[in-house]
């Protein structure tokens, strides 16, 4: 019986004092440490993708090459299946811009999966260096 009486006096002190009292005592010692760790978060993400080596090749071998091939020629069983782009031809090569090239993959045109969300950015710009590769003469 008391003790709902002081849990609900002591409910409406906090109420009252609420729109206060947090932001007056709990977020500056709260904002230190979460400024501090937000901080470490923050140095330890800008470092990842320097430090993670991004290997365009290898992700186009992992990802492309069961479609377009891993010389872009796109003669695999899945390629002819899907009608898959030739990356090789120098046709195709003058005709897209990088910025094509990136769309197609953040897009996925066609039967082509869309690898924005499987992907990171600097992962979807070594792919388009990656394609750019395959040209052959
Ligand atoms: C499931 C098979 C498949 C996979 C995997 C695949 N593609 Fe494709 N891709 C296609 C098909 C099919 C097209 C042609 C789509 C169309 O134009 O209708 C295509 C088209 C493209 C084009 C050309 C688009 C244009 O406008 O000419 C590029 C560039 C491309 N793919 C790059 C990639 C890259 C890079 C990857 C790996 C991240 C990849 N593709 C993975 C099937 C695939």
């Amino acid at each position: 019986m008391s003790n709902t009486k002081t849990a609900r006096s002591t409910s409406a002190t906090l109420a009252r004092s609420w729109p206060v009292s947090p932001s007056r005592e709990t977020w500056p010692m709260l904002s230190k440490s979460a400024l501090l760790s937000l901080l470490g978060g923050l140095t330890l993400l800008a470092s990842l993708p320097m430090r993670a080596e991004v290997d365009g090749p290898q992700l186009y071998r992992q990802h492309c090459a069961k479609c377009h091939a891993e010389d872009g020629r796109a003669n695999t069983l899945r390629g002819w299946l899907y009608f898959a782009q030739n990356l090789s031809q120098a046709k195709w090569q003058d005709n897209n811009s990088d910025n094509d090239i990136l769309d197609a993959i953040q897009e996925g045109p066609g039967a082509m999966p869309s690898y924005a969300d499987k992907l990171s950015e600097a992962e979807q710009l070594a792919l388009v260096k990656a394609v750019r590769g395959l040209r052959k003469p």
